[in-house]
């Protein structure tokens, strides 16, 4: 890497399903109501994958938008990193199958778990990768299609979550116009809050797995809330200050769109303006990991994210995961 340049996000790209799941249509499914989930999560309806819609499919398309923009062809693309937990199949990563539908052969491809923090995990590696010099020019795509893995029957989580998928370039930028600091967070004790129980390698699908409803999300949705609330708040402010600033300093936040009373608490302590943060939780849902790249790019084709800002990226997940980084918009 040239001296006195650093990681930066040089452009960004969204693909959403077209399918939209309003929570009047949820009503017909489950014993729920459009004001419950209004009022408790901030969801009013969702897009989910239907057709030839799959995690590989809008992976590429965000990432062919992306790519267009940053004006690199896929052939200087030095790794792909897909942040998901909704991979096509289990077998090869999602990302390999992406590499294929761009044709960026010269790119190592892997997938990232880490719930709905993979995009902050991905977005801390990429950063790490290119100022160590490693890597000139990587695509991250945070995706997830988790409508397939959805309890339909489950209200407390099926009218939570949505189909989406972001991508980001990050490249070598002047140095003061990139990333400032980045750090992830994990918490296995906490791993039963949210998980998939069945369709690994300890539990493979058989009839039981199946009857048993195994292979659909399972959540503690009080717990998760509990933790979430403090660890966006604490991990962006431990972030802040390793890059030498403070709440007082940031132009725009980009939260994890789980919940807007997590997104509203977290703001109130943070004491940001309601214009200084992103959400679209209203539209999509919980994306999972590509709820931040997919509020990235519909705030740049807004105009309100604007070159020069400092901009805060929070999010947490299951693991439980979390992450925070800190990065000037180019
Ligand atoms: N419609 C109507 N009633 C419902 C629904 C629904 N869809 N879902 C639950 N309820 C009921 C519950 O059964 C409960 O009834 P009860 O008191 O008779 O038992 C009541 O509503 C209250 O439930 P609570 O769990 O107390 O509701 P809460 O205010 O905690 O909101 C929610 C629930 C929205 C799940 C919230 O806890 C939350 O958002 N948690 C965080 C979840 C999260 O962020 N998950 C994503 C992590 S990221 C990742 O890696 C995928």
């Amino acid at each position: 890497m040239k001296k006195g340049s650093t990681a930066g996000i040089i452009s960004t790209g969204r693909a959403l399903p077209v399918a939209k799941i309003t929570n009047h249509d949820l009503e017909k499914i489950v014993d729920t109501n459009d004001e419950w989930i209004k009022t408790r999560s901030g969801i009013e309806e969702r897009r989910i994958i239907t057709g030839d819609e799959t995690n590989s499919e809008l992976s590429a398309r965000a990432s062919r938008i992306a790519l267009e923009r940053a004006g690199i062809s896929p052939a200087a693309l030095d790794m792909i990193i897909v942040a998901t937990v909704t991979p096509d199949q289990i077998l090869p990563s999602t990302a390999c199958i992406v590499q294929n539908k761009l044709g960026a052969f010269n790119a190592a491809a892997f997938d990232l778990v880490a719930g709905c923090t993979g995009f902050l995990y991905g977005f801390d590696v990429a950063t790490r990768y290119i100022n160590s010099g490693a890597a000139k020019h990587i695509l991250l795509i945070g995706v997830d299609t988790l409508s397939p893995i959805v309890d339909w029957q489950d209200r407390n989580t099926c009218v939570l979550f949505g189909d989406g998928a972001g991508a980001v370039v990050l490249s070598a930028v002047d140095e003061g116009r990139g990333v400032l600091a980045s750090k992830m967070f994990s918490d296995g004790t906490k791993a039963n809050l949210l998980y998939v129980p069945a369709g690994g390698s300890t539990r493979p699908a058989t009839q039981q797995t199946v009857s048993q409803r195994g292979h659909y999300i399972k959540m503690n949705g009080k717990e998760v809330f509990k933790f979430a609330v403090t660890v966006m708040v604490d991990s962006l402010l431990e972030v802040l200050s390793l890059a030498g600033k403070t709440a007082e300093d940031l132009d725009i936040l980009a939260p994890h769109q789980a919940n807007l009373r997590i997104i509203n608490f977290a703001c109130k302590r943070l004491k940001l303006k309601p214009e200084q943060v992103l959400v679209n939780i209203h539209r999509y849902g919980n994306m999972s990991s590509a709820a931040i790249p997919v509020a990235l790019d519909e705030a740049v084709e807004e105009g309100k994210l604007q070159a020069g800002q400092l901009v805060g990226l929070v999010s947490f997940g299951a693991g439980l995961t979390w992450g925070a980084a800190v990065t000037y918009w180019q």
